[in-house]
């Protein structure tokens, strides 16, 4: 409520951001209105950022903000986490409360009931207790223990409201509870429609029993207008107990790259910048922090690109956080009492464009002039020692190429000779011009972009410095994964390692980026069932080389969806793999550190330390649920939960609506994915006997590819009872070859 409290009588008019993400706009009709707004969103990290945006209408304020933790598996939209809900009404209906809005004790999740009524409505209730604990929505007992009936028993029991926007997507959770012992002869069972359309099945409320309906697509339209009417048989009037109308808000601006936040957070702890420097530093786009401007794109996070501290009142030396922010193109220090030289960072700043130097910065007694010039010089000098590192290296490298090609004959099954394969770190700078463009971070090092002398792209990794192993293993190991070939795996084009600490692969370029990435909800194009199944072959049969085709064989080791990449016809091929091979852990030490990414670690793996094909099988199997539910293997809620735990407990309710990606709509063939949700539990079995070959997967899955296929639908309708594939993947017995042996239960 504004109140007038500032005496300049202007209403103010500003914008509120949950995160990165538009929340409202807050308005007021007068000083003393009060203003509430309520959001239903899932977390996206440890902190939220609740930001109130000054649009140039007057001094954004807030009076109070409340936090309620709220059960996950309610309030479920068709959007999946990137949406949340914003409170549009919640009505308690034919309410006993007296004096207006408000809470009740026994409401776990603190809401604020609004009472409603309509003169055509007669109110009934009842004195004994409601039963709401198996319904989710848990309303309190003053709320639901009363209803509403049309006064004429053949009316219809209806409500309406309008969209302020057209494109506004709604959602209704409407409550119901009978109240009133009926008689044996006597019948209550009505149709809810929207707009003329019914929204479910004919419905019979349960006597002191709550139930809480809501649409499972949104409703989109400019006037709603929900009707409740008695069917033929009905006896009685419809009822009604509780209404509550939610918007739909998606969720998908990304906050900046952690890195740069993390640097920045550091530089106001740092100078004790006194700014107004809260909540995301780019975000909202457009309304960045003070001092900071943002390079925002469609499908990264926006990165933080010019820092400009002048006359802050800076003390001390140059803060080394600075360097962390990596895309910086200008600084401005000016006009500080900063001391100390310039840090050489500064000059390692890959983009950095504009320097402003600071009167107090460097030795006192050179001239100011001097000071500019510093870190240009230093710039130069050191490029100087590297170009004669460079040269000096390039010319042993040189050497040893030529008597290399006089050495070594051409091995069989080679067709090409390794001097092809081996770049010169110089040529490594050519081709990815200075490291410019970052495409990817793995646990192996950074990605490049990269061009070729004749045009082609590559991906260029750059391995972290932090392997034991001298180059000669490197280039024993990166040779034998040149030899390495199939569709379905990345494939080499060389490697470089010029010096100890610079181990460079070179591989072919995939255009269309990780599966992981385009999966998210980031990406607007929406992968289809049988894409999501072609995908699944594709990593399928590269694994499946690896692991029968190789000799030895190749156990990838950190299979996931960050490890799939998609060429520019969405064919996927597996990355990274040997890369444990080449970090040099022999057998033991293999089995001695265990390697992987949270989420797709097997877990007999981790307790037993014996490392064998089938890791790789349950992390393709943690893979393949990705791909089914459109959902991370982490899933980040209130509490983060593993997909498998998540998976399990949906497949026994035995609603694929709920678990499929709610982006597929209804466009997929139940039976081929009830299907593959049984290779992915079979492949994910707790232990590794029990889990299939990805021989076994890759035949499987191509079985579910043709079930898909529309013409051959009808032949694949499976009615046995659910029961069947429940026992299927919780059986201990080993995982057969017999296709029949995987079932799924009947789509509901
Ligand atoms: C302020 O606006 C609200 C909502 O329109 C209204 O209920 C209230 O009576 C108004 N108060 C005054 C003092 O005008
Ligand atoms: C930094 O901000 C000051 C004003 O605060 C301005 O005069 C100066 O030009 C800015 N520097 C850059 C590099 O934009
Ligand atoms: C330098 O900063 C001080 C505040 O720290 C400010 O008062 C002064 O105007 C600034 N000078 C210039 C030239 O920007």
């Amino acid at each position: 409520m504004y109140g007038n409290y500032d005496g300049e009588n202007k209403l103010p008019e500003f914008d509120i951001y949950v995160g990165a993400n538009f929340w409202s706009l807050v308005k007021f009709r007068n000083a003393s209105e009060q203003v509430v707004l309520e959001i239903i969103s899932i977390a996206q990290s440890d902190v939220i950022y609740v930001c109130l945006v000054n649009k140039g209408s007057g001094t954004p304020f807030i009076s109070a903000l409340e936090l309620r933790p709220l059960n996950s598996s309610i309030y479920n939209t068709e959007f999946g986490e990137s949406a949340s809900l914003l409170l549009f009404e919640r009505w308690d209906i034919a309410s006993s409360a007296l004096n207006g809005s408000g809470r009740y004790v026994d409401d776990i999740y603190d809401r604020i009931w609004s009472p409603y009524s309509s003169s055509t409505w007669d109110s009934i209730s009842t004195s004994s207790a409601i039963d709401v604990n198996t319904d989710g929505y848990r309303a309190p007992s003053e709320v639901i223990k009363t209803a509403a009936r049309p006064r004429n028993g053949s009316d219809t029991l209806e409500f309406s409201w309008s969209s302020n926007d057209p494109s506004w997507k709604f959602y209704v959770y409407l409550y119901f509870a009978e109240v009133e012992h009926l008689k044996k002869t006597q019948l209550r069972k009505f149709n809810v429609s929207w707009n003329g359309s019914p929204l479910f099945e004919p419905f019979v409320p349960s006597y002191l029993y709550a139930t809480t309906l809501s649409n499972s697509k949104s409703l989109v339209a400019n006037e709603h207008r929900i009707s409740i009417h008695k069917t033929a048989d009905s006896t009685l009037p419809p009822i009604l107990n509780v209404v509550e109308i939610y918007v739909v808000r998606q969720m998908d601006a990304l906050p900046t790259f952690e890195q740069d936040v993390d640097a920045v957070m550091d530089i106001k702890e740092d100078y004790r910048v006194q700014r107004n420097w809260m909540g995301d530093p780019c975000e909202p786009k457009n309304y960045s922090w003070e001092g900071l401007k943002c390079n925002y794109s469609t499908s990264f996070p926006p990165r933080i690109v010019s820092l400009n501290l002048s006359s802050s009142s800076l003390s001390g030396i140059i803060a080394s956080s600075i360097s962390n922010l990596s895309s910086l193109e200008s600084l401005d220090l000016s006009n500080n009492t900063l001391t100390g030289s310039v840090p050489q960072f500064l000059e390692e700043l890959r983009s950095l464009k504009y320097f402003v130097d600071d009167q107090n910065l460097s030795n006192s007694d050179t001239s100011n002039k001097n000071k500019v010039v510093v870190p240009i010089v230093a710039s130069v000098l050191s490029v100087l020692a590297l170009l004669v590192v460079f040269i000096l290296i390039w010319k042993l490298r040189k050497r040893k190429q030529s008597d290399e090609e006089i050495n070594k004959p051409n091995k069989e099954g080679r067709t090409v000779a390794s001097k092809n394969w081996q770049y010169t770190y110089s040529e490594v700078l050519n081709i990815t011009n200075n490291f410019e463009m970052v495409i990817g971070k793995g646990g192996f090092g950074t990605v490049y972009f990269g061009k070729m002398k004749d045009g082609k792209q590559v991906a260029v990794k750059m391995l972290s410095p932090s392997s034991s192993q001298g180059p000669t293993e490197f280039q024993t190991e990166a040779e034998l994964l040149m030899t390495v070939h199939h569709k379905n795996l990345v494939s080499f084009i060389g490697y470089c390692d010029d010096d100890d600490n610079k181990m460079v692969l070179i591989y072919e370029y995939m255009a269309n980026g990780n599966l992981k990435h385009y999966l998210s909800d980031i990406n607007p194009d929406c992968l289809s069932w049988e894409k999501r199944l072609q995908i699944a072959i594709d990593a399928a049969e590269g694994l499946d080389y690896l692991h029968h085709g190789c000799k030895p064989p190749i156990i990838h080791r950190d299979v996931k969806s960050a490890n799939i990449l998609l060429s520019e016809d969405l064919e996927a091929k597996i990355a990274d793999f040997g890369l444990c091979k080449v970090f040099g852990n022999d057998k033991q030490n293999a089995e001695a550190v265990v390697m992987g990414t949270t989420g797709y670690l097997d877990p007999e793996y981790y307790k037993l330390r014996h490392l064998n094909e089938k890791s790789d099988v349950y992390s393709f199997g943690i893979v393949l649920l990705e791909l089914i539910t459109g959902r991370p293997a982490v899933l980040k809620g209130k509490i983060l939960m593993h997909i498998l735990e998540w998976i399990t407990h949906e497949v026994e309710r035995g609603d694929l609506s709920r678990i499929i990606d709610p982006r597929l709509q209804d466009k997929y063939d139940a039976s081929s994915v009830w299907k593959a949700i049984g290779i992915a539990m079979a492949c994910t079995a707790s232990t590794s006997i029990q889990r299939p070959t990805m021989s076994v997967v890759l035949a499987e899955l191509k079985h579910c590819f043709k079930m898909d296929l529309p013409s051959q639908n009808h032949i694949f309708v499976d009615s046995r009872p659910r029961q069947s594939y429940t026992e299927f993947y919780s059986s201990s017995e080993p995982y057969s070859m017999d296709s029949d042996s995987i079932t799924h239960p009947f789509p509901r």
